[in-house]
């Protein structure tokens, strides 16, 4: 029997481990931390909010006090840490709450592992810590040897997280692992980012804003298969190691949208080309080798069954966005959007 808290758990990512989890290995302890800001979503964690093997806390990975009651409450195994301001585009308007919980979110939460004792800390991070490859070289990958190389206040605060992470194992021997992924997409994805906000104005008629060109390239994930990358790492991951999580599915923007489009028969008039994010990454694209070869992972899912089923959990739980868009998201995608 374990014990695993899961920061982060009512977002997407960390919503789709606590499901896969909870399936998976119906005798461990589930404990979901997440704050529920913006992006967080109790409607995500509802099927099991009343199973005896999960529990939800509300707190701040940054809020030393609350953390170390909770560890020194629930004395947990393992912390797999998603909890992390995500959006690449908040970071550029806002980049003050991404130093805080991402960088000292993380820190407190080492911390805490330290002082109470953990059988692994395992962090959560991202192929963008690597920066981003040009698009004149498509037989380059990032690999966990790629030095890293941030553009976004996202992806340095990531990358400074991945640092203090690899520190504390140094000079602690905190037993931690981290894992850096490429792009997901699937299930309880929030509407601001790319594939999800495509969907719902696509099904609303309304426009479809691609950033410059839309020639930039990202390396799609279905979530479930970075799930499973992350258990097989907390499970039999050689500890102070990275581990990227990427299974070549790379395509454009515009191919995604075109996609969706295409895939809800609607017009490719809906496109409109509006002003580049600034500092904008052209191409992500993960080699995978190291964990293929070293935890036998594979992704499970081809990016044209992933975009199809994720299209169909849309349009069975439009209940779940549209209550999002409806809401505080108006003024955020108006500010962000509006005489772009
Ligand atoms: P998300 O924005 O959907 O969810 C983040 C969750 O963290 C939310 O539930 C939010 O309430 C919670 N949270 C935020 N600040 C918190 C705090 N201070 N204390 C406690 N909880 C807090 O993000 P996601 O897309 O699910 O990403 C999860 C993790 O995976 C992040 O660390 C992100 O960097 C990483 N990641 C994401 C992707 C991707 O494509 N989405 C790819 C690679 C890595
Ligand atoms: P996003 O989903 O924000 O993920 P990330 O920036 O972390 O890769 O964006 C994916 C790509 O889609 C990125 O190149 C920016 C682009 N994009 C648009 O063209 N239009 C949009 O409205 C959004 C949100 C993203």
């Amino acid at each position: 029997m374990m014990k695993i808290i899961v920061t982060g758990g009512a977002g997407f990512i960390g919503g789709n481990f606590v499901h896969y989890m909870i399936k998976k290995y119906p005798d461990y302890q589930i404990i979901c931390l997440d704050k529920l800001t913006y992006a967080g979503n109790l409607e995500t964690l509802e099927s099991v909010m009343d199973n005896p093997h999960f529990t939800f806390v509300k707190g701040d990975i940054a809020d030393r006090e609350f953390v170390y009651g909770l560890f020194e409450k629930e004395k947990p195994d393992i912390i797999v840490n998603f909890a992390a301001e995500s959006h690449v585009d908040r970071s550029i308007t806002d980049p003050g709450i991404f130093l805080q919980t991402n960088v000292i979110g993380t820190g407190v939460l080492l911390d805490a592992c330290r002082i109470y004792g953990i059988e692994r800390y395992h962090q959560v991070s991202t192929d963008e810590v690597y920066g981003d490859l040009p698009l004149s070289r498509p037989d380059l990958f990032f690999t966990e040897a790629t030095p890293l190389h941030t553009s976004s206040p996202y992806s340095a605060s990531k990358a400074s997280a991945d640092l203090l992470v690899l520190a504390y194992h140094r000079t602690f021997g905190l037993p931690v692992t981290i894992s850096r992924c490429s792009n997901n997409y699937g299930p309880y994805h929030f509407p601001e980012k790319l594939i999800p906000l495509m969907i719902a104005n696509c099904l609303n008629d309304k426009p479809l804003p691609v950033y410059g060109k839309g020639e930039n390239v990202r390396d799609w994930l279905y979530v479930e298969d970075h799930c499973a990358a992350i258990d097989l790492i907390i499970h039999n991951g050689k500890v102070g190691e990275v581990y990227n999580i990427g299974g070549h599915n790379e395509r454009t923007n515009l191919q995604v949208v075109e996609t969706i489009i295409d895939a809800l028969g609607k017009s490719r008039d809906l496109i409109k080309y509006v002003t580049d994010r600034p500092g904008h990454d052209m191409r992500y694209a993960i080699d995978p080798t190291k964990i293929h070869d070293e935890l036998g992972w594979e992704p499970k899912t081809k990016f044209d069954d992933g975009i199809k089923k994720t299209i169909q959990w849309y349009l069975d739980n439009k209940e779940w966005w549209e209550r999002i868009i409806s809401g505080e998201y108006q003024n955020y995608y108006d500010k962000m959007y509006s005489n772009r």
